[in-house]
């Protein structure tokens, strides 16, 4: 089955009971029990839902998996794939992840006794440096959020599992339709299903997907236990969105390559981050282990002054946090999803006050190459 295909016909599809085409919405906390412990399948939502059961299996076909887990947001993902580990045991991070997950990880898990090394994951070499005999995972985003930065995700899974060690991928930017991170070799990836999963700014959600029987039973374990669980409509309306991913997908990732080419011609801005640009670090490696290079756009316009003005002018593109909808949004990470991140850190890292991103949206490109003509003069 093809990309597009299987989009729209794997997973449950429909409805035995009716026929009906589209999973329904079951809105149900408990289930009817024949006698104690006899039931169908379903005995309570926060342990199984039907309709969350669909979008879960829907997941775990697309990414690959063995087991698939919808969860309330994407940081509830995150931070369910974290209580895998044990108090004293060490992870180890790509540098810039995504601000959400620094933060739980160095403000609350770090509580519970889990150690976080963060590195740039790029180069392998950081990674082996990083190891402790307390290191019991390496968790990966490619490309990263808001630098676009790239690991070779075969290369750390292969690297990984010599050592024993889980690799875990946030493969948010991605998705599914142009990254597959368990058939490169990863252990488990997660979603902030929030963004192209979903694609409307409707939801927030978040999915894991993992590549073995005894991950899912620890997984559902943990899930289980802590709750953060996806409801069934919020279920429903992920399932939807996924149908029309690949097009979608394809439209972020043609505009994007037109506006980024656009940019880094353009005088007004300095550096342009986006990997499918032949001068971008990571175009090659991106080559190899994806299908497309996305819709995400970071470049920089100077000064924090810049970005304002920038950000008064633009009119297709909204000034909001999140990323991965069918319309363009605009951002300034310093300000905004990197808040978290202390300002020392985040020069170490190259996210400047100039630095402004944007999530690429499915409008006509040459409207929004107009619009950013006309702010950028
Ligand atoms: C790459 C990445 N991972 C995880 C998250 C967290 O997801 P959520 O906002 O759904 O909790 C985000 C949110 O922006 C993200 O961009």
């Amino acid at each position: 089955m093809r990309a597009k295909t299987k989009l729209i016909h794997a997973g449950i599809v429909g409805d035995e009971a009716t026929g009906a085409v589209s999973t329904p919405i079951y809105q149900v906390s408990t289930y009817k029990q024949e006698a104690v412990g006899k039931f169908k399948g379903y005995e309570y939502s926060r342990t199984g839902n039907p309709t969350r059961h669909a979008l879960e299996v829907l997941i775990s076909e697309l990414e690959g998996g063995v087991a698939g887990f919808a969860f309330a947001s994407g940081m509830a993902a995150t931070s369910s794939v974290m209580m895998l580990l044990s108090k004293g045991d060490h992870v180890i991070l790509t540098d810039d992840v995504y601000g959400g997950t620094f933060r739980v990880i160095s403000k609350v898990l770090n509580r519970f006794g889990i150690e976080a090394t963060f590195v740039d994951t790029g180069d392998i070499a950081n990674v082996e440096t990083a190891i402790n005999e307390n290191t019991k995972a390496i968790f990966l985003e490619t490309p990263t959020n808001p630098l676009l930065k790239v690991t070779n995700i075969e290369a750390i899974a292969k690297f990984a599992k010599e050592k024993g060690l889980l690799t875990i991928v946030d493969n948010t930017f991605m998705t599914p339709y142009f990254q597959q991170p368990i058939t490169l070799g990863a252990d488990i990836v997660v979603h902030s299903a929030t963004k192209y999963l979903g694609g409307h700014s409707d939801v927030v959600a978040g999915l894991v997907v993992v590549n073995s029987d005894q991950l899912a039973t620890d997984l559902h374990f943990v899930q289980n236990s802590v709750g953060a669980v996806l409801g069934p409509q919020d279920s429903w309306l992920l399932m939807r969105g996924i149908k029309t991913l690949g097009i979608r997908m394809e439209e972020h990732n043609s505009n994007a390559q037109r506006i980024a080419e656009f940019l880094n011609s353009h005088k007004a801005v300095s550096n342009v981050f986006y990997p499918g640009l032949a001068t971008h670090p990571g175009h090659e490696l991106m080559k190899k282990q994806t299908t497309g290079f996305g819709g995400m756009i970071s470049f920089d316009v100077g000064s924090a002054e810049k970005a304002d003005e920038l950000l008064a002018k633009l009119q297709y593109f909204t000034l909001a946090e999140s990323l991965g909808a069918v319309e363009s949004l605009i951002s300034v990470p310093a300000r905004m999803t990197h808040a978290s991140i202390p300002s020392e850190r985040r020069a170490e890292l190259g996210i400047t006050d100039g630095l402004v991103r944007i999530s690429v949206g499915i409008e006509d490109v040459e409207d929004l190459l107009e619009d950013l003509t006309q702010a950028l003069a």
